[in-house]
């Protein structure tokens, strides 16, 4: 049976790829998409989530527009990493529909009442922050929260802090906090298992999909060109996906995680006690490893796999 999930994302090049491989593997049942402002404004990240499912021809997978800001301070965007659409790179066609008229959070509950579901979480987790402090009966509800963000040892946004977590601190606290199963992807293996352009272009001959993610790519390596002086780039949201998909990929440990919410230099940061030394018990497992050459394998031939083809929850069946 595939794994029902929702992904919770702010597309995004990553988040693209991320829901590209999501649509394209029959482990995962791809229940919604919930989107929350990050990368760009809530309204572009909505109408980005709507234009990849349309990559896909998967016109019927709910769509929902969640927070335009973080629980408590200002939102920020990323333009410098993601351009200012969020998905700069290709031509962006208008998106075939309107997202839902219902509220992400309003949505994740309804399909949380009708049966339990992993949550995958690759942006600011303000979505599921509030979730949990509107509908606390949806904790027993939620198998797993996968979530990307975080680092045990580096930041990207700051020399601290990752930018997802970083975005709405008070909000992943709430999340670490939970008590639910939640699984940390951060930059410590998203940071060593990245895509090259040459697999990107490669991936140009295979179809719609493929050919979007090689003119997404072109994008958004400059970033990285620039910042860390190579060309390959991480696929951060793409790797949480993948964990669901083959969980070899990853080695987790539980350990104990917390977030500094505090205005000071380390605001944003994931403080992992990596050694045990406060002796609290572990609230999450953590990725400390990664089959990074795996993982792009499974990456390029999934989307690979998408060529043409149409995919809908009826099709996929
Ligand atoms: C995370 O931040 C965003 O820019 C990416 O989409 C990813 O979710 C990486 O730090
Ligand atoms: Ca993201």
């Amino acid at each position: 049976m595939p794994t029902p999930v929702i992904i919770d994302c702010d597309p995004g090049h990553d988040d693209a790829m991320a829901l590209l491989l999501a649509l394209a593997s029959p482990e995962l049942e791809l229940a919604a998409v919930t989107t929350v402002a990050g990368n760009q404004t809530i309204e572009k990240v909505t109408a980005n989530a709507v234009r990849v499912l349309d990559i896909a021809g998967a016109d019927a997978i709910p769509v929902a527009a969640g927070a335009d800001r973080p629980l408590v301070h200002p939102a920020r965007v990323a333009s410098e990493v993601h351009g200012e659409t969020g998905l700069d790179g290709p031509e962006l066609l208008p998106p075939s529909r309107e997202p839902e008229p219902v509220h992400a959070v309003e949505l994740m509950a309804r399909l949380l009442r009708e049966r339990p579901l992993t949550l995958v979480a690759v942006g600011p987790l303000t979505n599921v922050a509030l979730l949990l402090a509107l509908h606390p009966w949806a904790a027993d509800r939620i198998e797993r929260i996968v979530l990307m963000g975080g680092a045990i040892a580096e930041g990207n946004v700051t020399p601290a802090a990752e930018f997802n977590i970083w975005c709405d601190a008070e909000a992943a606290q709430r999340v670490f906090s939970s008590g639910i199963d939640v699984a940390m992807v951060g930059l410590d293996v998203t940071h060593r298992a990245r895509l090259t352009p040459q697999r990107a272009e490669g991936l140009r001959a295979s179809g719609r999909a493929g050919a979007f993610v090689a003119d997404l790519h072109a994008f958004y390596s400059r970033f990285h060109a620039t910042i860390y002086g190579d060309a390959a780039t991480p696929v951060h949201d793409a790797l949480a996906v993948a964990s669901l998909i083959r969980p070899a990929l990853l080695h987790l440990e539980p350990l104990h995680a917390e977030v500094d919410t505090s205005l000071g230099l380390c605001r944003g940061r994931t403080v992992v006690d990596r050694w045990r030394r406060t002796g609290l018990e572990p609230n999450s497992q953590v990725a400390v490893d990664v089959d990074g050459d795996g993982f792009i394998d499974l990456l390029c031939s999934r989307i690979a796999s998408l060529g043409e083809r149409r995919v809908s929850p009826s099709a996929r069946a």
